[in-house]
């Protein structure tokens, strides 16, 4: 089949790929001149480990090619899968000016019948009004398609070409043949392609990422109160997580979620029931509980240090919001980092992927070194922000050694407290003894 993807973040330049790689022939398209010359000269714009090797394969198979030039794919390809951004305005509702621009000149410039597939996360009622944007344009036949993504960034391709389900909605029957066509190598590895109506598979989208979200912050409440009655969340989350209607994954507490995609669906859910005059009061305190969790870490560390961070310096072991990735989007280390230079901490911060966009966003509001254990020294306590496999089992002598303190504060719960008292350490984590 010839697909061709509008848009090529995230979303879109994996989609490509692993689409290319089921055999299609795929037309990338970005207004981005920069980005399509680097695609074609085969680097990946993007952090995601094990998308280059994917990636280079297809360009290699001759299945996979870009351009800047929209007519050049709508020439050649039924179906259009639009990854384009909906970030979050002013209010909080997602911005459709990238999807409406596009469905416009898909309008002006289509001369057979396409599909239009929707892969970004949009409000619902966005299919029916991409429909008639580009109804107001042609009198072709289209069909519009709502297929939400739900892959994590970090774990991009093994997520789609191996999801738990694929979502379609659509109301064309014909519409539907191309999208299970284009799933079938899916399908017959026993993956479920789940078709509805175009609302409700836009709506499935906010409700999963915001039931992830909201279990998240269940479980951060669960965590601050086991520190209060002295109970262990570890022994808490794995009793609750055994029982399947709840599920183990997802319980892990931490310093709250971030992310491009979490934080932006909830609020826009939000927003979305406001505009119906509907109140989402579980989300509105997710929102809340969460924003305060990003710095639970912080008032810890002050009165460990005494009662004032003024003058003091914290290590921070990572930046990016989770680990495999090198996106700050809404991470809980720009809300510490906020948080303990307001108060008069220094920081100096080490992640091996996300320095240079955190040197983009603040500059040098904080120090960055080059290595995780040099940062330590003259540091009085360290703090770890992100799950990095190489934080997982440090070389406790060096901290031991470097720092001012013997004293972690882990917002990812990544130490084993016998270990770490063993060795005489002060150390802090969430939801556990202290
Ligand atoms: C999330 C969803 O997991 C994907 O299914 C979805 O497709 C994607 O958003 C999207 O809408 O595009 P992602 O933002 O890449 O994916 O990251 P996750 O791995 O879901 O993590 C989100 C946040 O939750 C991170 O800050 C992570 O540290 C936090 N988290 C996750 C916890 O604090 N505890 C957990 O148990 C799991």
């Amino acid at each position: 089949m010839n697909i061709a993807i509008v848009g090529t973040g995230y979303v879109g330049l994996v989609t490509g790929t692993c689409l290319a790689d089921f055999g299609n022939h795929v037309i990338c398209v970005d207004i981005d001149e920069k980005k399509v010359e680097m695609m074609r000269e085969g680097h990946v714009p993007i952090y995601e480990p094990g998308l280059e090797e994917v990636f280079l394969r297809n360009i290699k198979a001759n299945r996979i090619e870009f351009t800047t030039n929209i007519k050049d794919a709508l020439d050649v390809c039924d179906v259009v899968f639009l990854a384009l951004p909906t970030p979050p305005g002013e209010d909080g509702s997602a911005d459709l000016s990238y999807v409406i621009g596009v469905a416009n000149q898909i309008g002006e410039l289509m001369t057979s019948y396409k599909v239009i597939v929707n892969k970004s996360t949009v409000p619902v009622g966005t299919a029916d009004k991409v429909h008639e944007v580009i109804a107001s344009k042609t009198t072709i036949k289209f069909d519009v398609v709502s297929n939400p993504e739900f892959l994590r960034e970090g774990y991009a391709v093994q997520d789609f070409m191996k999801p738990s389900r694929v979502v379609v909605g659509t109301s064309s029957q014909k519409a539907l043949d191309m999208m299970n066509r284009i799933y079938k190598p899916l399908t017959e590895a026993g993956i479920p392609v789940i078709a509805m109506d175009e609302k409700s598979s836009e709506l499935t989208k906010y409700a999963a990422n915001s039931f992830l979200a909201t279990k998240i912050t269940f479980m951060n409440e669960v965590a601050n109160f086991c520190e209060l009655v002295g109970a262990d969340v570890d022994k808490v989350r794995l009793g609750m997580g055994s029982d399947d209607r709840i599920g183990n994954r997802f319980l892990f507490p931490g310093i709250g979620y971030g992310g491009s995609c979490f934080p932006k669906d909830v609020k826009a859910l939000v927003k979305s029931g406001k505009q119906e005059n509907y109140q989402f009061k579980v989300l509105e305190a997710v929102e809340e509980v969460n924003q305060t969790q990003k710095v639970i870490l912080v008032p810890a560390i002050k009165e460990y240090l005494g009662g004032s961070l003024q003058g003091k310096k914290i290590a921070m072991w990572g930046l990016a919001f989770k680990e495999n990735t090198d996106d700050i989007r809404e991470a809980s280390s720009l809300d510490m980092i906020e948080e303990l230079t307001n108060q008069g901490a220094s920081v100096i911060a080490y992640d091996s992927a996300a320095m240079p966009n955190v040197k983009r966003a603040i500059g040098d509001k904080i120090e960055y070194g080059d290595d995780m254990y040099e940062i330590l020294n003259d540091a009085d306590v360290l703090l770890v922000v992100t799950e990095w496999s190489e934080f997982r089992n440090p070389k406790y002598e060096v901290i031991a050694e470097k720092l001012k303190n013997k004293a972690i504060f882990d917002g990812r719960n990544l130490y084993d407290l016998e270990v770490l008292e063993e060795k005489g350490f002060f150390y802090k984590s969430i939801g556990r003894k202290t």
